[in-house]
């Protein structure tokens, strides 16, 4: 599996290896796990991708307002990306995800483990025991679950990416989150002389996230932060940093925006969902409806 999500361009330029010895290789280990019935042949037909797509998992998202938005919840097999501005709630989606995607399936979870890679530094075990507790479910053993990767540099985060497959197969993980996914392409790579080589290593640290989700049918969630784009005459003013190496690896993008204490959820790009918004709000128990929110807090106050 490892081979074929590397490729032969990336084995031969570790390796040494010639690029037709590198090619041969990662094609008998994709007709092995081809004869194990581990993955699709190179042709198949409709009925079998038809097959395949039905295998894709949902993470629902534990509020209506989101799981409408996602038409059930977070996909396998793709990347979902979450951008915003700072607050929007990107992070406590993240930690949100990490809960549910553990619940069983019966409950719209996967029963799977998760792999954060915090390259901001935000990962908050606290935040995943508090939602946690607030969906019934036992702290500690959904802490146990949630392996983090703590990733110091860019190409540090590559790195992690690249040895994931262990981790997945030995975890049962069902869902990478990476956030932030261009964080630290960013900061490391400044100004306009080095945007191409920039380009080109998230390019392949996508890339990277894209085929592992694939291979492994497990859902991906990539959070990206905003910019201002003083060409915007119309509209928000805003948009998702990494531009269009970003914007083609990730199937689904969705943007968070706030308006006082409620947040606004965008549909932005998916090949079948309609762009639509929803609002949800941010609570202790990470995101949830506004509607439980009012709920919750005219029991509380007539408890009170
Ligand atoms: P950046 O990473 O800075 O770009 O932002 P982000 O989009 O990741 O924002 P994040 O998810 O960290 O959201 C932070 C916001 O979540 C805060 O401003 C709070 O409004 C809200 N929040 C976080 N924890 C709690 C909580 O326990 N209860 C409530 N009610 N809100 C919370
Ligand atoms: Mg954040």
């Amino acid at each position: 599996m490892d081979l074929l999500v590397r490729g032969p361009v990336d084995i031969s330029e570790i390796t040494g290896m010639d690029l037709e010895v590198a090619v041969k290789l990662v094609t008998k280990a994709r007709q092995q796990l081809v004869e194990d019935g581990r993955i699709d042949k190179d042709f198949v037909t409709a009925t079998e991708i038809y097959k395949r797509r039905q295998d894709i998992g949902k993470i629902s998202t534990g509020t209506s307002a989101l799981d409408m938005l996602f038409d059930g919840g977070i996909e396998t097999q793709a990347i979902t990306e979450v951008y915003g501005e700072f607050g929007s709630g990107k992070t406590q989606f993240c930690h949100t995800m990490c809960v549910n995607v553990q619940k069983p399936k019966e409950e719209g979870g996967l029963d799977g483990g998760v792999l954060y890679i915090d390259t901001e530094n935000t990962f908050r075990p606290e935040r995943i025991v508090s939602i946690a507790k607030a969906k019934g479910l036992d702290p500690e053993k959904v802490l146990d679950r949630i392996i983090v990767a703590r990733a110091y540099n860019s190409a540090h985060q590559e790195l992690i990416m690249q040895e994931a497959g262990p981790v997945i197969e030995e975890s049962k993980i069902k869902l990478i989150v990476v956030d932030s996914a261009v964080g630290l392409f960013r900061a490391e790579f400044l100004g306009r002389g080095t945007l191409a080589n920039r380009q080109q290593r998230l390019n392949k640290f996508m890339h990277l996230l894209v085929r592992t989700a694939e291979t492994y049918n497990i859902a991906a969630i990539a959070t990206n932060q905003v910019m201002a784009s003083p060409d915007t005459f119309f509209g928000d003013p805003t948009r998702p940093i990494g531009g269009n190496v970003v914007a083609h690896t990730s199937t689904y993008r969705v943007y968070f925006k706030k308006s006082g204490k409620k947040r606004i959820a965008r549909m932005v790009d998916s090949p079948h969902h309609p762009e639509q918004e929803v609002i949800f709000a941010l609570t202790e128990a990470g995101v949830a409806d506004l509607e439980e929110e009012s709920k919750k807090k005219k029991k509380d106050e007539a408890e009170e």
